[in-house]
């Protein structure tokens, strides 16, 4: 692992960001203790095949979790505030590219963000693709909002066996980028996972972790810090804004 080498204010910043960044806003992650799919079989609630076969227990999965989004006490922490603070002051190029299906980024003021997993507090019509801002429970009640079928909607969330969104401008703005950040993910999921090697193929380009732990492929990062979001996040943007 090296040290992080300061960029210069000309220079091109792609972060992304998984679970682990809404974690201390009191969102669960999936994986390790108590995350999301422990106790749940991601292949009874989160792929296309599970919402043919059983609509009622997909809705009630994403109802529950729009539920707890939307709760009072659910609020973006100081690591969203990071992130929107570097998107405000970095006069080059900055794209935020999340895993997140949550609106914590939005929440925080960032504006340049892409959703690759969709977004919770979102529906689709799977019989025209109209999308909608859609914060009440969803079922097979539910009207298409071009009132084109009634029980079509879906939460517009991306399921696995499913391909992500915006991928052409990831890999566009990950291949052309000078710093290369993730925050709070895993490495479980490609792929996202992957993001580090593309963005690794230019010789030049950094890339650094920020995460509770080191992740699946921490080892293809230039350097990584470790700790909770909420202390190495905005560390680092300072580190980053200050020119240290
Ligand atoms: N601060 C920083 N990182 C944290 C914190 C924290 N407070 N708490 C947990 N983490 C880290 C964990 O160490 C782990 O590496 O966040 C990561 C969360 O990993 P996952 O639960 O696998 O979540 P994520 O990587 O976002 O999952 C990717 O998998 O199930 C799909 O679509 C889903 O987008 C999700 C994708």
């Amino acid at each position: 692992m090296f040290e992080f080498m300061k960029i210069s204010p000309d220079q091109s910043i792609v972060i992304l960001t998984g679970a682990g960044i809404s974690k201390e806003s009191g969102l669960s992650t999936f994986r390790g203790h108590g995350g999301l799919w422990q106790g749940v079989r991601v292949e009874q609630v989160a792929t296309p095949e599970a919402f043919a076969a059983n609509p009622e227990l997909v809705h009630d999965f994403y109802n529950a979790r729009k539920k707890a989004l939307l709760g009072t006490e659910i609020k973006p922490n100081d690591a969203h505030v990071a992130l929107q603070k570097l998107e405000q002051e970095w006069p080059g190029e900055f794209t935020l590219v999340t895993q997140n299906v949550d609106n914590l980024h939005e929440a925080a003021g960032s504006k340049k963000l892409i959703h690759m997993h969709g977004e919770l507090l979102k529906g689709r019509c799977v019989v025209c693709g109209e999308r909608a801002v859609w914060h009440d429970d969803m079922d097979l009640t539910s009207e298409c909002p071009n009132c084109c079928a009634v029980g079509a909607m879906r939460v517009d969330v991306v399921w696995f066996g499913e391909m992500p969104m915006h991928m052409e401008e990831i890999y566009r703005k990950l291949k052309r980028c000078d710093l290369f950040i993730s925050i709070g993910t895993s490495g479980n999921v490609y792929p996202a996972a992957g993001f580090v090697q593309v963005a690794s193929e230019n010789a030049l380009t950094q890339t650094v972790e920020l995460n509770l732990e080191p992740s699946l492929n921490a080892r293809q990062f230039t350097t990584g810090y470790y700790g909770p979001a909420t202390q190495v996040v905005p560390k680092f943007v300072e580190k980053i804004l200050s020119g240290k």
